[in-house]
């Protein structure tokens, strides 16, 4: 029931069902369930590159972990350079990318798909860029036809971060498979969950092939291809073959019934979607766009969260509608996506000083942005509430 004081909105609400649970049960109920290596994680992956549209698909043991094996693939294929991010991310993309030796230079988001501003990125492509690192932020597509076409003639690689957008497209094909590699993350408060986990994608063999091998040590074994085995065999008659470790690398490997979860979450992600859609086109036409902005680039998007901006800086009507969420029982992140400018945070500050002034767009999110959770269950009569609420600051 909706009292007046309270909408009772957190950021997610029941995103593991009775099924999934019972899924798990079955799973561990078996004589000797294999708790290691088992077919559930291939299967688990073949689905997702069937959902998604690539051929190959790597599941680790989450979207952070993602996004590290990623860089380090791209360090082991391309070698040290620059690679251009926005500063409105997660902590984890612009970590993965300073853990693994390469220069980040950032450039600022554009305000209607809060991704980055194709302009400024096309700006800062030198041939020391290894890759343009984009995010597709809280379910907004970031790229535009301008900046594919450009990396493909200049061939520099593009790796897309769409652990906020799962479903999301660009001219129809869903986003993740544009890019060299693409990350998702399977977190509780994403469109999708295993509880934690996430999912490196590709088109591309060699790039498969590595990330298989730097999910599990370095070890060459896990590698699915025999000449990639039987050359390190070959070069290294001294080793065991079964302990042939090629890169410096991590365990990150899932739990394995995280792929029980994920593949029955699959079979209701696009209605799931649906729903979150309906959702976010509701609250964007109910909100008074005199103070708020309503103008996001809602094409192909797909939330799992609203997003919340203010016009023009109005601290004091900041102030209000942080008040009024608090006062009616709605969760909320200020800073939208990972809380705001990157740069601002403690760990950019000391290597990159005061560059976060230099970015007006995602200081003004960072200031006056928030998100606020879009589940499939969330009634209309809610969202109706919270934006007659909104309107009335
Ligand atoms: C854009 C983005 N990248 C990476 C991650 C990291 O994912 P995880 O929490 O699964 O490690 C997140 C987490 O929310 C994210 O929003």
């Amino acid at each position: 029931m909706i009292t007046e004081q309270n909408l009772n909105m957190p950021l997610m609400k029941n995103n593991i069902s009775r099924t999934d649970l019972d899924a798990v049960i079955a799973y561990l109920s078996q004589d000797d369930p294999p708790l290691t290596h088992s077919r559930q994680t291939l299967d688990f992956e073949r689905e997702w590159s069937e959902w998604l549209g690539v051929k190959y698909s790597v599941f680790v043991n989450s979207g952070a972990s993602a996004n590290l094996l990623t860089m380090t693939a791209l360090k082991e294929m391309f070698g040290p350079g620059e690679v251009i991010v926005p500063p409105l991310t997660w902590v984890s993309d612009i970590a993965a990318v300073l853990q693994n030796g390469y220069t980040p230079v950032f450039v600022d988001i554009d305000r209607r798909t809060l991704g980055m501003d194709t302009t400024h990125v096309l700006d800062k492509l030198n041939p020391n860029t290894r890759a343009v690192f984009i995010t597709h932020i809280l379910g907004y597509n970031a790229l535009t036809q301008q900046l594919l076409d450009e990396l493909e003639h200049r061939n520099i690689p593009l790796i897309e971060d769409v652990c906020e957008s799962h479903g999301a497209t660009f001219n129809g094909r869903k986003l993740g498979t544009f890019g060299l590699m693409s990350n998702f993350s399977f977190y509780y408060a994403h469109h999708m969950t295993t509880i934690e986990g996430g999912v490196i994608c590709t088109n591309d063999r060699t790039v498969y092939e590595t990330v298989r091998m730097l999910r599990s040590h370095g070890m060459v074994r896990e590698s699915t291809l025999g000449e990639i085995r039987s050359s390190y065999i070959t070069n290294h008659p001294d080793l065991n073959p079964d302990f042939i470790f090629a890169f410096p690398a991590y365990n990150m490997r899932p739990m394995r019934f995280g792929a029980v979860i994920g593949r029955s979450q699959l079979k209701r992600l696009d209605q799931n979607n649906k729903m979150r859609q309906r959702n976010l086109e509701l609250f964007l036409s109910r909100l008074d766009p005199s103070k708020y902005q309503t103008d996001f680039a809602v094409e192909g998007s797909c939330n799992y969260a609203f997003t919340l901006v203010l016009n023009e800086p109005e601290t004091a009507l900041r102030d209000r509608v942080e008040h009024t969420l608090r006062q009616h029982g709605v969760e909320f992140r200020r800073g939208l996506s990972g809380g705001g400018n990157q740069l601002r945070q403690p760990y950019l500050r000391r290597i990159m000083g005061n560059e976060f002034e230099l970015y007006p767009n995602v200081n003004h999110v960072h200031f006056f942005g928030w998100y606020i959770g879009n589940y499939p269950g969330l009634e209309e009569e809610k969202i109706e509430a919270l934006c007659q609420r909104l309107n009335h600051l």
